[in-house]
């Protein structure tokens, strides 16, 4: 069998579940049930007409013989033994509401309100709302920057053993490998914890595909991570909002976690995604290695053309051992512009706005490219020569510009109430700049890349405002608080 790196058991090549759901749908039954569509029939024809017609028919609902989500005894159920099959994992499940959730119902699986978790710094937002629904007490790690680039990398395994050694913790959280495809030494990262008892979950949100191509960095279910959590809608073929997650090994109780994913998830979930999984799944385990191998091919053509042009660096291998680098997912493209003289917004501006390109993310130093198994020559063609154009246009004429600020705030927060606490405490409105010195009641995340820099429960430092609104002046956009404009901050009363 082809496909991961590790041993297969199963037949990858059958879609029990996308297969059952068309068997269901062959039968023709008189449907009275939801959804309200009735099989299109029902659906705006403007609507239907753009679709088509077999979206409708397999969005169905928990009749009898598709199975069910919450309590998975037929084709759901096999589709995610092949899951883990695939990957080699002792259980997995599929998701609904992306890697939030998974995020979400991990914390809650491994912490509660009397635990305490520790959390690398430069986790996406989705923790914060993990931290709010268990109650856990977070002690935040911190996470290495590499200074040239301008981005945070990854904890290292002495920072890992270190705090460790000092805290006593119920689990462990780190984000692997990052936005950037940077990663980490997850096989250290997870033996460290493993060897202080405590289990690791890891939001491999950039890393469903890692497992299904030697030349990737290693899948933290590879290492042994205990939960692992994958968007596989970012990096492999299923649909917007689908994931999945996967639990190795006996440290996290498993009736938890299908607890919390039951009480998280929705009721009626949709069937198009979960069939989406079931393919995807199969699309991994049986020709992922190749469609992989193509795609690394169109990365490295992609890095190379644009290693050529004028006042533009797009970071490879070269920057592994240095700044927490372990290793590079080649097929995320990072281009620094600071030697065009632009920033990294401006660029993604120039591209949206005049070059037809659009990227999946900017910061002050660069623009980041996804290069996945839906690309070919043709599409990094018109990235190589929109990125040439833009050098010929101000490479000669601007001056080249200094490393702006890193993503995460370099300093760690002084935690004075759990997330949860302070979610619920009675809390006011005052103008930001009067909210250093107080406890914030709710997360400013600066997006790039999603990060908070001020979780709920967290004293607001003269620091911290600064570096807020620096970024925000660079561009960046301020998600999680109630204003986005950040006028007005809620703080604890
Ligand atoms: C590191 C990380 N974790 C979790 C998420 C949440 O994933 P999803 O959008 O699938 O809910 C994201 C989303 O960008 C992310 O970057």
């Amino acid at each position: 069998m082809v496909g991961g790196k590790g041993q297969l058991m199963m037949d990858q090549y059958r879609t029990p579940y996308f297969s059952g759901l068309l068997a269901y749908i062959a039968k023709h039954r008189a449907s009275f049930h939801m959804p309200g569509h009735k099989r299109g029939r029902g659906i705006h024809p403007d609507f239907k007409a753009f679709l088509g017609e077999n979206v409708f028919l397999l969005d169905l609902t928990e009749v009898q013989g598709v199975d069910y989500l919450h309590k998975p005894t037929g084709i759901l159920r096999e589709a995610m033994d092949l899951l883990a099959d695939a990957y080699g994992a002792d259980e997995s499940f599929f998701l609904i509401n992306g890697s939030t959730v998974g995020n979400h119902a991990a914390l809650m699986a491994v912490g509660g309100p009397s635990k305490r978790i520790l959390i690398a710094r430069n986790s996406h937002r989705s923790v914060v709302g993990g931290l709010i629904l268990n109650g856990s007490v977070p002690v935040y790690m911190p996470v290495q920057v590499d200074p040239e680039l301008g981005i945070t990398t990854s904890v290292l395994p002495e920072t890992l053993e270190q705090y460790l050694t000092q805290y006593s913790v119920d689990a462990v959280f780190v984000t692997n490998p990052n936005y950037y495809g940077i990663s980490g030494d997850i096989k250290a990262l997870v033996d460290v914890a493993h060897r202080h008892g405590v289990p690791i979950v890891v939001d491999e949100a950039h890393g469903a595909h890692l497992h299904f191509h030697e030349d990737l960095p290693t899948s933290a279910v590879d290492a042994g991570a205990d939960i692992v959590v994958q968007s596989t809608h970012k990096t492999l073929s299923s649909m917007t909002q689908s994931s999945w997650m996967h639990v190795v090994g006996d440290l996290v109780d498993r009736e938890q976690l299908r607890t919390a994913l039951r009480t998280l998830q929705s009721s009626s979930p949709n069937y198009v995604l979960l069939a989406s999984l079931d393919v995807a799944r199969m699309q991994m385990a049986t020709e992922g290695r190749e469609l992989l191998e193509y795609a690394l091919e169109v990365a490295q053509y992609l890095r190379a053309s644009i290693n050529e042009i004028p006042g533009l660096y797009c970071f490879g291998d070269e920057r592994i051992g240095r700044f927490g680098i372990h290793d590079v997912d080649l097929t995320k493209i990072t281009i620094n512009t600071l030697g065009i003289g632009l920033t990294g917004y401006r660029v993604e501006e120039l591209l949206n706005d005049e070059l037809g390109v659009e990227v999946e993310l900017s910061d002050p130093n660069n623009v980041l490219a996804f290069v996945t198994i839906g690309d070919d020559y043709e599409n990094a063609d018109r990235l190589i020569k929109a990125m040439s154009d833009l050098s010929e246009r101000y490479h000669a004429r601007l001056p080249k510009l200094e490393t702006a600020a890193v993503h995460t705030f370099p300093e760690l927060p002084e935690v004075v109430m759990t997330p949860r606490e302070a979610f619920f405490a009675e809390r006011e409105r005052v103008p930001f700049r009067e909210a250093v010195g107080r406890v914030s009641a709710e997360a400013v995340v600066l997006y790039p890349p999603g990060i908070p820099v001020i979780a709920p429960g967290e004293r607001v430092t003269p620091e911290t405002y600064d570096y807020i609104m620096r970024r925000k002046e660079e561009g960046a956009e301020v998600q999680g608080a109630g204003d986005p404009e950040l006028e007005v901050l809620e703080v604890v009363k």
